[in-house]
């Protein structure tokens, strides 16, 4: 098979084409490096069938030429990041929006299958635990920036499925929870890399609101093995399945686990949402994902324990000292 990985010099593409070179497929990579790094893709230039280009998914020709000769689509390109979204608010809603509606009006074209990566963050607030692929979504004002992000990934998620209810273009949406490992960076807010760059710093791990938020975490090389695998079966077309992990850890916890492995001499300093991010901002309590449906599918998605995964992490920035 022949796999374009849009945005697969980020941290979960470069592992997605990881996978699928390791498993005898060729991958172009098309990525404009606004969060990806040239360096996540270094060690696979070993693969021949490995094409890097760099480029915008907003880009229609170039868009027409990749999506045209491949056999199928892995979407993981996106403005990402909380701060990232609060610091590119028009960016952001047109990379998410329009570049999923360009890249979806292309595979119908070509008859393409596609998968594209949503995010739990379409639930919004919803408190419910687990998080089921049919429940509601509760989203905050259109004044408060962060909710642009979950409106653009749910308006992508419609047009998905619209274009396999109307044309049956082979589409599975994949709703990520919280995925962490090595070449995720803190730079853009994710919690887990800026806590073990902290750490091992020897600086007090921030942790924001009142740190007893708790999120699930699952380790990328167990999200993209099951990713890999949806693309491959008919069942899932037409679907949108949470990827996430079921044992749920407070924000507090986590820092306390992450000093812990690192054995490092840090403190734990709680900052106030109103410090760490605009006024007004909003911030879920619980997240956990009901992942029933694809476990049926697939079977179990995250094997993989949060102390191993972490301990990946570690071992990541220990080596590259340079990375935030
Ligand atoms: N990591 C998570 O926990 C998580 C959770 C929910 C959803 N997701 C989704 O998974 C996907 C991958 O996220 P990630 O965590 O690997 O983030 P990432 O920032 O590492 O990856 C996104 C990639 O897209 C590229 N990109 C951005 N705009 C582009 C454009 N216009 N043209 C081409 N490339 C562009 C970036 O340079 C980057 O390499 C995203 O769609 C994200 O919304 C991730």
């Amino acid at each position: 098979m022949k796999y374009l990985v849009t945005g697969g010099a980020g941290f979960i593409g470069s592992h997605l084409a990881e996978e699928c070179l390791q498993n005898g497929n060729e991958v172009v990579v098309l990525d404009n490096f606004a969060t990806g790094r040239r360096d996540n893709l270094k060690h696979l230039e070993k693969y021949p069938h490995l094409k890097l280009v760099q480029d915008s998914i907003m880009n229609y020709s170039r868009m027409v030429e990749l999506v045209g000769s491949c056999d199928a689509v892995f979407h993981m390109a996106a403005a990402v990041g909380v701060e990232y979204i609060l610091e590119n608010p028009l960016l952001s809603i047109q990379i998410n929006f329009r570049g999923t509606d360009l890249l979806l009006e292309l595979a119908n074209k070509f008859q393409k299958c596609v998968l594209i990566a949503s995010s739990s963050e379409v639930y919004g607030r919803n408190n419910k635990v687990p998080l089921r692929e049919d429940d509601n979504r509760t989203y905050g004002s259109t004044a408060v920036v962060r909710w642009s992000y979950a409106a653009g990934k749910a308006l992508d998620e419609f047009l998905g499925l619209a274009y396999w209810q109307t044309t049956h273009l082979p589409v599975v949406i994949i709703r990520f929870f919280n995925i962490i490992g090595p070449r995720q960076t803190g730079r853009y807010g994710m919690v887990v890399p800026r806590l073990v760059c902290q750490a091992l710093r020897g600086e007090d791990l921030t942790v924001y609101g009142n740190g007893q938020q708790s999120r699930t975490f699952t380790c990328v090389y167990d999200a993209v093995k099951a990713v890999r695998r949806l693309i491959g079966m008919p069942e899932a077309y037409g679907q949108v399945f949470n990827i996430g992990g079921s044992k749920e850890i407070t924000i507090l916890d986590l820092a306390k686990r992450i000093i812990e492995l690192t054995d490092s001499k840090s403190t734990i300093k709680i900052v106030p949402y109103e410090q760490a991010y605009q006024s007004g901002f909003e911030d879920m309590e619980r997240r956990v994902p009901d992942v029933s449906k694809v476990e049926k599918l697939i079977g179990c998605v995250n094997p993989t324990s949060l102390d191993d995964t972490i301990r990946s992490v570690i071992e990541f920035f220990k080596d590259r000292p340079d990375i935030r």
